[in-house]
Parts: C-alpha cells; sequence; structure tokens
C-alpha cells in the first residue's frame, strides 16, 4: 500500500454513540470502560477509526450537545483517565480516535453563558448573541430553532433575548468576537495535545449568522406536516460570508499537529458543501456527504446519479466520504430493508472515499419504536414524528437480557430493539452468512485492495435498470461492483469476452470466475469481482 495517503483516505470511520454501545458500570447509560472493552470487537471487524459523539460534562438537554466544559469527561462516561486509557488502548490497536467537537453553542449551564447572562456590561456579554426585543416586544427577528419555535429567548432581568438555534438551553456563541474563537481553539488544542487524531466538528453551516439579523424569508414549499424549520428558508443563518476565514483557521491549528483530521457535518447542498473544502484544500478535510440520507427514492438510478454527481462536483484533489447514516437520521436498515441493507455495505464500503459507519449498521440494527412518553430527545417534545430516539438503542451485543448492553437487572436509558435475540454480534458471528460476516469481510477485502482504497471511480453502462455497476481501478489492479437493487434475478451484460473472479457476494455463498457478458445476480444480491485492467 502506497503511504502518500492519509489514514483518513485510506481507512474506515465507525461512529460510536457512547450512550447507547456498552454500560460497564450497570446505570444503564453506556461509558468509555465499556466502549474500551469493545476495542477488540472492533479490530476483529476491521475499521480504522473511532469517531465519539460528545463524552463532555453536560446536563444532557441535547444528549452531550449542550456542553459545559469542553476540556472534561461526564462522570456517566468516566473520568478523564477513562479518556486517557481509552485513547491509549485504541492506539495501542491502530485504531485512531475522533472527538465530537461542537463550536455552535454551549450549554447554558456553561459559566460563560452563566456570565454572559448576569448583565449586560459583564465582559462575556459578548461572546453570546444578545439582541433587544423588537418594536413590538417580541423577539428580534423570525429566526426559527431547528428543534422549534422561536430562535430567541427572552432574559427577563436583563431585558434582552439571545439566539439558539438548537434547544432553549443550547445558546449560540458568537464566532465574530476574536475572544470566543481563541477559547474554543484552547479547547481543540487540549485534545490534540492529549494525542486525539481529530475531531468531528457540529453544525458547522450555522456558525455564523447574518450581522444585520435580516429576517428569513419563508419557503414557498413548505406544507403543513413538513419539518418546522424548513418553514423558513435558512437563508440568514447558514453559510454566511466569512466563514471560510474560520475553516481556515481551523484547519491551521490542525496541521500544527501531525496527521489529524477535520470532518465537517455541514449540512448544504452539494455545490455549497465543496466549498469547504478549501480553494487550496485548506479548510475541513471530509465535509461529511450526507446525499444518501436524503436520497428521495432508493433505486439504481437515482443511486448512479448521485454518484456520479458527487464525483463530478469534488474539486481537484478533494477526497470524498460517504454515510448511510448517523444519531441523527433513520437508520439505513429500517430505510432500506434487510435484504437492501446486505447491498448498502458493498455500496458503502466500495465506493472511492473515507466509507463513514454508524455503530449497528454492520449487524443490520433497525430504528426501534417507541411510545412518545418513552422519548428523550428535545426534538420529540413537540413533534414525535422526528424523535431520534428509534436511532440510538443500545448497542445489540448477545441474545441475554438487554442484548448485553447494560448487566442484568439495569433498565437501559433507551430500549433494546425487539430483534435482538437473532440480531446480535455474537449470533451474528456464528452464522457465517451474517450481515455481520459479510460486513466484516468487505472490511478485510477494501483493507486489502488498492484499488478499492485508492483507485479511481467509473460507472459502467450495462441494460438492466435496477443494477448499479461501477469499476475501481489503481494501476494494474481493477475492481468491478454490480449491485441488484431489486428483488428480481437480473443479468448484467458487459460487452466484454473476459471473465472476472468473484471476491464476494452480499450472499456469502459463491466464488469464482464468471463471464462479464452475463452476470447472473439474484434478488438484492450484489458482487465485487477482480477483473483485469
Ligand atoms: C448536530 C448533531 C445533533 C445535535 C445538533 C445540535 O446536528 O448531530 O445531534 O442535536 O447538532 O448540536
Amino acid at each position: 500500500m502506497t503511504h502518500s495517503h492519509s489514514w483518513w483516505q485510506t481507512g474506515v470511520i465507525y461512529q460510536i454513540y457512547p450512550r447507547s454501545f456498552l454500560d460497564s458500570n450497570g446505570d444503564g447509560i453506556g461509558d468509555l470502560p465499556g466502549i474500551t472493552s469493545k476495542l477488540d470487537y472492533l479490530r476483529w471487524l476491521g475499521v480504522d477509526a473511532l469517531w465519539l459523539s460528545p463524552i463532555y460534562p453536560s446536563p444532557m438537554a441535547d444528549f452531550g450537545y449542550d456542553i459545559t466544559d469542553y476540556t472534561n469527561v461526564h462522570p456517566l462516561f468516566g473520568t478523564l483517565k477513562d479518556l486517557d486509557t481509552f485513547l491509549h488502548e485504541a492506539h495501542q490497536r491502530d485504531l485512531k480516535v475522533i472527538l465530537d467537537f461542537v463550536p455552535n453553542h454551549t450549554s447554558d449551564e456553561h459559566p460563560w453563558f452563566q456570565q454572559s447572562r448576569e448583565s449586560r456590561t459583564n465582559d462575556k456579554r459578548g461572546w453570546y448573541i444578545w439582541r433587544d426585543p423588537a418594536d413590538d416586544g417580541g423577539p428580534p427577528n423570525n429566526w426559527q430553532s431547528r428543534f422549534g419555535g422561536s430562535a430567541w429567548t427572552f432574559d427577563q432581568p436583563s431585558g434582552q433575548y439571545y439566539l439558539h438555534l438548537y434547544d432553549v438551553k443550547q445558546p449560540d456563541l458568537n464566532w465574530r468576537n476574536p475572544q470566543v474563537r481563541q477559547a474554543m481553539y484552547t479547547n481543540m488544542r487540549f485534545w490534540l495535545e492529549r494525542g486525539v487524531d481529530g475531531f468531528r466538528v457540529d453544525a458547522l453551516e450555522v456558525l455564523l449568522k447574518d450581522e444585520q439579523f435580516r429576517d428569513n424569508p419563508l419557503n414557498p414549499a413548505w406544507k403543513p406536516g413538513d419539518p418546522p424549520r424548513r418553514r423558513l428558508i435558512e437563508h440568514y443563518i447558514v453559510d454566511q460570508p466569512g466563514m471560510h476565514d474560520i475553516m481556515q483557521e481551523m484547519r491551521a491549528l490542525t496541521e500544527t499537529y501531525d496527521q489529524r483530521v477535520l470532518i465537517g457535518e455541514l449540512a448544504l447542498p452539494v455545490e455549497r458543501l465543496m466549498s469547504y473544502y478549501g480553494e487550496q484544500l485548506d479548510e475541513i478535510h471530509l465535509p461529511f456527504n450526507f446525499q444518501f440520507v436524503h436520497l428521495p427514492t432508493w433505486e439504481a438510478h437515482a443511486i448512479r446519479q448521485t454518484v456520479e454527481g458527487y464525483e463530478a462536483a469534488l474539486p481537484e484533489g478533494a477526497w470524498p466520504n460517504w454515510v448511510l447514516g448517523n444519531h441523527d437520521m433513520s437508520r439505513i436498515a429500517t430505510r432500506v430493508g434487510r435484504e437492501q441493507a446486505r447491498l448498502t455495505q458493498m455500496l458503502l464500503l466500495t465506493l472511492r472515499g473515507t466509507p463513514i459507519c454508524y455503530y449497528g449498521e454492520e449487524l443490520g440494527m433497525q430504528n426501534i419504536t417507541l411510545a412518545h412518553e418513552e422519548m428523550q430527545d428535545p426534538l420529540a417534545r413537540e413533534h414525535p414524528e422526528y424523535s431520534r430516539d428509534p436511532v440510538r438503542s443500545p448497542m445489540q451485543w448477545d441474545g441475554s437480557a438487554h442484548a448485553g448492553f447494560s448487566p442484568a437487572g439495569m433498565k437501559p436509558w433507551l430500549p433494546v430493539a425487539t430483534d435482538y435475540q437473532i440480531s446480535n454480534v455474537a449470533a451474528e458471528q456464528q452464522d457465517p452468512r451474517s450481515i455481520l460476516m459479510l460486513t466484516r469481510a468487505l472490511l478485510a477485502v477494501r483493507r486489502s485492495s488498492d484499488a478499492l482504497t485508492l483507485g479511481s471511480y467509473q460507472s459502467v453502462e450495462q441494460e438492466s435498470a435496477t443494477c448499479f455497476v461501477y469499476q475501481r481501478q489503481y494501476v494494474h489492479q481493477c475492481c468491478l461492483v454490480a449491485l441488484n437493487f431489486s428483488a428480481q434475478d437480473q443479468v448484467v451484460t458487459l460487452p466484454s469476452q473476459r471473465q472476472g473472479r468473484i471476491l464476494l457476494s452480499t450472499h456469502l455463498d459463491r466464488e469464482g470466475l464468471i463471464p462479464l457478458s452475463a452476470m447472473h445476480l439474484r434478488g438484492n444480491e450484489g458482487i465485487l469481482l477482480e477483473v483485469e485492467a
């Protein structure tokens, strides 16, 4: 394998939602020692880096995305020492560690905000976004919180409103204030010094807001039933001028350490997303690519178009990445069904660029069903249909009580999926044809193949409308991937006299040579072939 690429380009990233991975101390909530105890599993699986959703002290109004101390660990998850142990043990196993960094807002219980709200003249007043009421005494403008309702909350004692684009307990920091920037960069350095390999940076697209605080325009396409946040077009809060300077600052800071990565959460259309690589590729290493998550139809032609559009839009030298789901979005196995979940693992792990996997995808984990009163997500308060709890259920380790997530007798913070007795790590490790074994095999083939880790991407024309076929090539190594997104058998015909050697079928039941002129695929089957370049 060539060494001209970085680990975050050749590797596969695995997202852990710490509350839900493994509860080592029986309080119903996952923790750092729990994650450390599963590092051998992650190594066995074959991923390269672990991204942990926030582990910092927090009142948990938004499950850790509301931080009171950026340089410590929440006691629920353990101690700073547990974090160091985790980091050390991960590095021992050649696993990189990426922490979640939340720059847009703190908790309202963060000492900065506590000071900021003390008085209009407090030193920290300008660290957050305070505005006078409108002439009628109401909020300063029409901006909406992404969690519903006005983005402004009135603070009686000081007679001003503060801005929160998320929960009322998540006041937005003022990134136009150089002191805020410096303080946040100090927080980043704290972890980089400790050996953390990078950050997934939260909610970046809204970091700066319109300096004139103009009203957002109404969205003419909005209709009742659509998410409330779509009612207005977030014109004056998203992707504002000045963002790229901040991105360059963050990147420059990161570059003073060796081999660290910045992955940016930027909910933007592809063209605007691409600008966050930076004109000189000097901004975010990997702006998250959520194309697959938002695809309205999961069909071969739509998937192909998405891949081609994204590949074409990438700036020269920019490295792609692919995501099927995360802690905010419906699980892929629920969106596409059990059968196609296998196919999507092959897709994710054979496209060009860094795959980012969400915990449990390797098992085919599904969304859970919850009653409204069982929901914990702040987003569910007014709109249970938008609850993210269903995708955050405990990892399914084995067939024992609570799927082995919490010690027997303890109730996990969210219910375990009802299918846990068949769908769990222990059972799937025993079943040579499980989706877990498929994922592991795909990760192993990917790791050993320059064509898959480094090679170019090219779509391959063929007749079957339900199949998506593409080629990955690196010098003389070439792989062909043929995915059948229908439940019916299909024959893929390429104008070639040659044969290909099957490296993997999603059904895990065949290998050997097949003619490229007649590749038979069963319903929902994908095959990965080695072919002559
Ligand atoms: C991001 C996170 C989400 C969180 C929000 C506010 O979108 O992924 O979980 O609620 O930011 O921090």
